[in-house]
C-alpha cells in the first residue's frame, strides 16, 4: 500500500520497511548540473537571487539517512501472471527494471506473502505491462486490492490479449508488453527476486509513426516517486546531446 509521505524522523524511525509502498520525504536536491559553458553564469545567477558563496554551499548541506531504498523515481508496473489451474491475476511492482541487453533480461522483486506469488512461482512466467496516465489508477488498484478476493480485470474493465510465449495475459491498454519466463529466484529477504529472460514484446501501434518509430511519450507513462505518481512533464535531450557538436 502506497503510504503518504514520511517526515525525516519518520523516514529514520521506519526505514526498515519496504520502501514501495511507504513514501519517504524525499532530500531536497538543490538543482541541475550544469554544462561548462553554462557554469560561468552562476556568480550572475547568484547575484540575482540574492546569494553569496556560503549560501550557495548551504544550499548542499546533506542528512545523512540509515540505509534504505532510496534509488526514485521508479516504474511502476502492472505484472501479469497466471497459476496452473488457469486463474490471472495483476500486481503492481515498482521493483523492476532491465538488468541485461543481450540476452535481454528483466527482474521483479515480489513477497512471498503477495497472491502473485505463488502463480509466479508454478509457472515461472509473467508480462510487464508498462503503465500510463490512463492506467494510473489501475496501478494504484492492483497494488493496494489483492487477487485473493477480487478478479482485478473485471473490477478495472481491462482487456485480456494473449500472449505469444508465455500463457500470463497482456494488457490490451498497456502500450508495451513484456514477456518475461523466470531463470532465477534470488531470495533476498522481505522480496524475492525473479530474474527473467525477455521473450517477447508486444508494442501499441497507436504510437508508431509514419517511419515506424515508437514514440513511448506519446502514451504518457508514469513514474512513482515517494508515495506518489507522476507524469513526464518534457524532453530535456536526447541520447548523447551533452557531447553532440551544435
Ligand atoms: C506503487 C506500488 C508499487 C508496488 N511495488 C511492489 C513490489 O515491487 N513488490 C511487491 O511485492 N509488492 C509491491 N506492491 C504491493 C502489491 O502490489 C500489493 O500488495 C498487491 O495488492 C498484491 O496483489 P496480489 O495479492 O493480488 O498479488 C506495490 C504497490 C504499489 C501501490
Amino acid at each position: 500500500m502506497p503510504g503518504n509521505r514520511k517526515s525525516a524522523g519518520n523516514q529514520q524511525r521506519n526505514n526498515r520497511s519496504s520502501a514501495e509502498n511507504r513514501g519517504a520525504k524525499a532530500v531536497k536536491n538543490s538543482g541541475i548540473h550544469r554544462s561548462p559553458k553554462q557554469k560561468g553564469s552562476n556568480r550572475n545567477n547568484l547575484k540575482q537571487k540574492g546569494l553569496n558563496r556560503k549560501d550557495l554551499k548551504q544550499k548542499h548541506f546533506k542528512q545523512e539517512w540509515k540505509p534504505g531504498n532510496m534509488v526514485y523515481p521508479v516504474p511502476a508496473v502492472l505484472v501479469t501472471v497466471r497459476d496452473r489451474a488457469g486463474n490471472d491475476n495483476i500486481i503492481t511492482v515498482a521493483w523492476t527494471g532491465t538488468v541485461c541487453t543481450n540476452p535481454p533480461m528483466a527482474y521483479i522483486s515480489v513477497r512471498p506473502e503477495r497472491y502473485s506469488y505463488h502463480m509466479i512461482k508454478e509457472t515461472g512466467e509473467f508480462v510487464i505491462n508498462l503503465t500510463t496516465r490512463e492506467l494510473a489508477f489501475a496501478a494504484d488498484y492492483c497494488g493496494v486490492k489483492s487477487g485473493r478476493e477480487i478478479d482485478k480485470f473485471q473490477e478495472l474493465h481491462l482487456t485480456r490479449q494473449a500472449a505469444s510465449k508465455v500463457l500470463a495475459p497482456l494488457i490490451g491498454e498497456s502500450p508495451v508488453n513484456i514477456e518475461c519466463k523466470v531463470t532465477e529466484c534470488l531470495e533476498l529477504g522481505s522480496h524475492h527476486m525473479f530474474l527473467a529472460e525477455v521473450k517477447a514484446v508486444h508494442i501499441s501501434e497507436s504510437y508508431l509513426d509514419a517511419k515506424g518509430a515508437f514514440h513511448l511519450e506519446k502514451a504518457e507513462p508514469i513514474v512513482y516517486s515517494h508515495g506518489e505518481y507522476f507524469g513526464l512533464s518534457q524532453a530535456l535531450g536526447t541520447f548523447g546531446y551533452s557531447i553532440r557538436k551544435k
